[in-house]
């Protein structure tokens, strides 16, 4: 069993990304800026946007966070969204999700100009993914390919079945393994709450993406001798330690990871390639590379 070292792989991506943004500085170019609006107190988006900022500063990006009230109206959102689409200092920019129930999620991210839609969210950039063109990939996803193609890992012809068709992980990651591409040419099935014997097909996977957001969902007895496992669960579980809580996964380590060929550790597998992705996006957009 090979540990999918998250961790480090982001940390070796993180030191090539300021490498760059360091002679873009020295050839007389800004640094790349990222900006998060944080709406509400939702304990776990606010340690993903600080650990958004810590990531930028250690890139050598500048960022700024727009923390606004829980009970800010969708129009007082929408109005942060376009004075940060026509703020030429900000490269790029995400809406922390979720957002509280009186905002209509989708009309704030159709809201984001897809140039600056670090994200990946809005809709033309989902739609120029899914059809193989030049946009913004969400982070998790390209996370996770990043992850996979460091590795070596072959991905061709393979079977991968994709636990949960959330937007922004299970329907987006399905698509990107299917295309025509290194990682990629997997034959794909994607699973979810109302998939029938779900351990039918997990056992036929030779790669499990668990994206369901249930602790511990894949157990042993699901999976084959050799799969890849990428689990991207990253529940609060409260405890009684200092921080109150710890993270749990969607695989039962312990028992999945006998029987892996490769597997990520929760915490320190897909949660630090996500950042990086994100901070790639960014780079991107500063470097006005996007072909659209
Ligand atoms: N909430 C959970 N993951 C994400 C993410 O990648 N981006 C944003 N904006 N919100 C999230």
């Amino acid at each position: 069993m090979i540990l999918l070292d998250g961790k480090a792989t982001a940390a070796a991506i993180k030191a090539q990304i300021a490498a760059e943004v360091e002679q873009m500085v020295a050839s007389g170019r800004k640094r790349p800026h990222l900006t998060a609006i944080l709406v509400g107190e939702d304990g776990a988006s606010k340690t993903y946007v600080a650990n958004k900022e810590k990531a930028c500063a250690a890139a050598g990006f500048t960022s700024e966070v727009v923390r606004m009230p829980a009970d800010t109206t969708e129009e007082r959102l929408l109005q942060e969204v376009a004075r940060l689409n026509a703020d030429p200092d900000v490269d790029g920019f995400i809406v922390q999700l979720p957002l509280p129930g009186h905002i209509n999620e989708s009309r704030v991210i159709e809201a984001i100009d897809p140039r600056k839609d670090v994200d990946g969210f809005h809709p033309e950039n989902v739609g120029r993914m899914v059809l193989g063109l030049d946009s913004f990939v969400s982070a998790t996803p390209y996370g996770i390919v990043a992850l996979l193609d460091h590795y070596g890992i072959e991905t061709k012809g393979k079977h991968c079945v994709v636990l949960g068709r959330s937007n922004i992980v299970g329907r987006p990651i399905a698509n990107l393994l299917s295309q025509k591409a290194q990682p990629g040419d997997c034959t794909v099935t994607i699973c979810h709450s109302r998939t029938k014997d779900i351990a039918s097909y997990t056992r036929e996977a030779d790669i499990i993406i668990a994206a369901l957001g249930v602790p511990e969902f894949l157990k042993g007895d699901m999976v084959k001798d050799g799969v890849v496992v990428v689990d991207v669960g990253i529940t609060r579980v409260a405890d009684s330690s200092e921080k109150g809580y710890h993270l749990v996964g969607d695989v039962a380590f312990d028992e999945v990871a006998p029987k892996s060929s490769y597997i990520t550790p929760v915490p320190g597998g897909v949660g630090p390639m996500t950042i990086v992705s994100l901070l790639k996006n960014t780079l991107k957009a500063a470097s006005k590379l996007l072909s659209y």
